[in-house]
């Protein structure tokens, strides 16, 4: 299952809005025979990938998939349909698929005479390359990471509008890293005006990744002609709105599943009243300001009593940085 996770974190960014999947076939001796990862939408499934790599070697073997495998025809053919032909005697999965329509993968092996177990490193899984899928299998909206770099005193920029290396080159790197594998890095209006931000994802060396995701900004006035957001370095799409459900419908229909929210504070504001926000990632520097714009302006609180409850997840050094990761109390 490390493997076929490892798969699947290898094509996160591409797969969407299917899920970013990774399989692993093994013979019956339990050698390593095939390991595959979904392909751009309309290419194979990761079964159907592992499979093809392990051949007749497949025979009598198991297979080891992060999420369970499809019983139905979409734009390809049932994976269960190919487990069973090519023998497949086991499978591991590690987390059932919420879609009704997708989901019965397990139902019809074990139906077939494979053995199924359910559930191996589910939380990782859950929690990391099929986050977002999972949210967006539920809820029908893209999930949303609100990512932004603070001060110890909770600011966002200095009083002179700069921002710019608040948290450290670690922390930088990463946030790259992040960009490389959504679907979407979205911004406020605000944030394009105050620093001209290029809301590209680049590799270590500087330069452009390969494969861009889409760029958002928010908000209803022009963006000023010569901005970074309008060369072409990545598709831009500029949603005249102000309204976080209208962004989310649209972003949709586009197939995206995994949106980076970039601030500014306004607009993660209103995305936050709006119960938007999936996980909070904040990079907390060691730094005091003592002035300047804070990372979330109005978000619909007026009392402590009606404060937005995160529980942490996970709290990491990251250079001289703390990187935090949060998600919302539900229910
Ligand atoms: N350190 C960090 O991580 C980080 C990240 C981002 C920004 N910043 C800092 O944040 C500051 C900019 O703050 P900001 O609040 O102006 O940025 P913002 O939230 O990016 O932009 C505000 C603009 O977003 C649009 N918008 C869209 N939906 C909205 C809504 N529901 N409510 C309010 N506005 C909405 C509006 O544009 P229209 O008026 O056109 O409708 C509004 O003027 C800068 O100093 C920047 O350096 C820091």
């Amino acid at each position: 299952m490390e493997l076929a996770i490892a798969a699947s974190e290898g094509v996160r960014g591409t797969t969407s809005p299917n899920p970013p999947v990774g399989a692993v076939v093994l013979d019956r001796d339990g050698l390593v025979v095939g390991v595959g990862a979904t392909s751009p939408p309309g290419g194979p499934h990761a079964e159907v990938v592992a499979l093809a790599a392990a051949g007749e070697r497949a025979r009598g073997g198991t297979a080891v998939v992060t999420l369970e495998p499809c019983a139905h025809h979409g734009r390809t053919p049932p994976c269960v349909d190919a487990l069973l032909a090519a023998g497949i005697a086991e499978v591991h999965i590690a987390v059932t698929d919420p879609n009704p329509v997708a989901a019965g993968g397990v139902a019809k092996l074990e139906a077939a005479g494979v053995r199924v177990r359910v559930g191996l490193l589910a939380q990782r899984v859950a929690g990391g390359p099929l986050r977002a899928w999972l949210h967006y299998a539920r809820t029908g909206r893209p999930h949303v990471t609100w990512k932004y770099a603070t001060t110890l005193d909770g600011r966002v920029a200095a009083a002179d509008g700069t921002s710019r290396w608040i948290s450290g080159e670690a922390s930088r790197a990463e946030v790259h890293e992040f960009r490389r594998k959504v679907d979407a890095i979205m911004a406020g209006r605000g944030t394009v005006l105050a620093d001209d931000p290029r809301l590209t994802a680049r590799l270590d060396d500087g330069t452009d990744a390969p494969r861009q995701p889409l760029r958002v900004v928010v908000g209803m006035g022009d963006l000023p002609a010569g901005a970074h957001v309008l060369d072409d370095a990545a598709p831009t799409l500029h949603l005249r709105t102000r309204d976080p459900a209208v962004v989310l419908t649209e972003l949709t229909s586009r197939g995206v599943v995994d949106v980076l929210l970039e601030g500014g504070p306004r607009l993660a504001g209103a995305f936050l009243a709006a119960g938007m926000i999936d996980r909070v990632l904040a990079y907390v520097a060691p730094q005091l300001l003592g002035a300047g714009p804070l990372a979330l302006a109005d978000a619909g609180v007026s009392t402590v009593t009606a404060a937005h409850q995160f529980t942490v997840e996970e709290a990491t050094m990251v250079g001289s940085d703390v990187r935090i990761s949060a998600v919302p109390m539900r229910g």
